[in-house]
């Protein structure tokens, strides 16, 4: 079982669209996927058309109270489950920070589903912070996946992203953290902009960077208001697309279907 971080510092790059249809893709590849909704505004909770759950967050296992897995919700999707998040965690923060292990709260909090095999894939669907319930998914983290938007400043922030990494393994809470891969999100083939983003990201950071990239769609856009990924929206279409190969070139990266 692997844990990956879905995260950037920046908000609405892509993490949430990519967490929900990267998970729903692996799993209809036969990956078994545990989604968890690490953001308290619940867009990856609502984009499965789960909203309106209260008290099913990970806020309790996060405190010590129940286990984690007495929060796994099944979704539509065989293999595909999920721990969705509701407005209680965004007091979890204060709490966890009061506390002594405040930086490894979830990497215990996920220490059960290590130990039993129910899983081969944990994404954890970040908030666009550098709070404490981001500092402690990159803490848990066995790698990062990072959606980079095709603009303008995309070099500079992947530089912030390597600074918290570094900080992170700096503080020993996790030594082997690294980026294990880079999804360029948003690409425009109408402007010259795109392009020469996704060169750029690729000449710094090489083969980390997918050789899928993410469209920018409509449909991608519009699936979360039905409550559905993409695949249920429109599943022929670019975007579904793009995500079922991403979903093959990660199985192919790390080696296992
Ligand atoms: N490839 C895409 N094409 C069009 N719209 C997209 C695409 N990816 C994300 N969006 C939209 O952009 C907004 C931000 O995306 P989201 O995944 O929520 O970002 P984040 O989780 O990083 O804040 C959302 O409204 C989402 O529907
Ligand atoms: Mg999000």
């Amino acid at each position: 079982m692997k844990i990956i971080a879905i995260a950037n510092q920046k908000g609405g790059v892509g993490k949430t669209t990519t967490a929900v249809n990267l998970g729903f893709a692996l799993a209809e590849e036969g990956v078994r996927v545990l989604l968890v909704d690490l953001d308290p505004q619940g867009n990856a909770t609502s984009s499965l058309g789960m909203q309106e759950l209260e008290g099913e967050s990970l806020y309790e296992p996060l405190l010590g109270g129940v286990s984690v897995a007495e929060r796994i919700l099944p979704t539509r999707l065989p293999r595909l489950f999920i721990v969705p998040a509701d407005l209680d965690l965004a007091g979890v923060e204060v709490e966890i920070a009061r506390m002594s292990d405040h930086l490894t709260r979830l990497k215990e909090t996920l220490l059960p589903l290590r130990a039993d095999d129910t899983f081969d894939y944990v994404l954890l669907d970040c908030p666009p912070s550098l709070g404490i319930l981001m500092t402690n998914a990159l803490a848990a983290a066995d790698e990062l996946l990072t959606p980079i938007q095709c603009e303008y400043f995309a070099l500079e922030g992947l530089v912030k992203i390597v600074r918290v990494i570094e900080q992170v393994r700096g503080s020993g809470a996790n030594d082997n953290l690294e980026i294990g891969g880079i999804v360029m999100t948003m690409f425009d083939s109408r402007t010259n902009l795109s392009a020469q983003v996704v060169a750029d990201v690729r000449e710094h950071f090489g083969e980390r960077v997918y050789e899928t990239v993410i469209p920018r769609t409509v449909r991608l856009s519009e699936a979360p208001s039905f409550g559905k990924s993409v695949f249920e929206h429109d599943s022929s279409g670019a975007g579904a697309r793009a995500y079922r190969a991403l979903a093959k070139e990660f199985i192919q990266r790390h080696g296992s279907a």
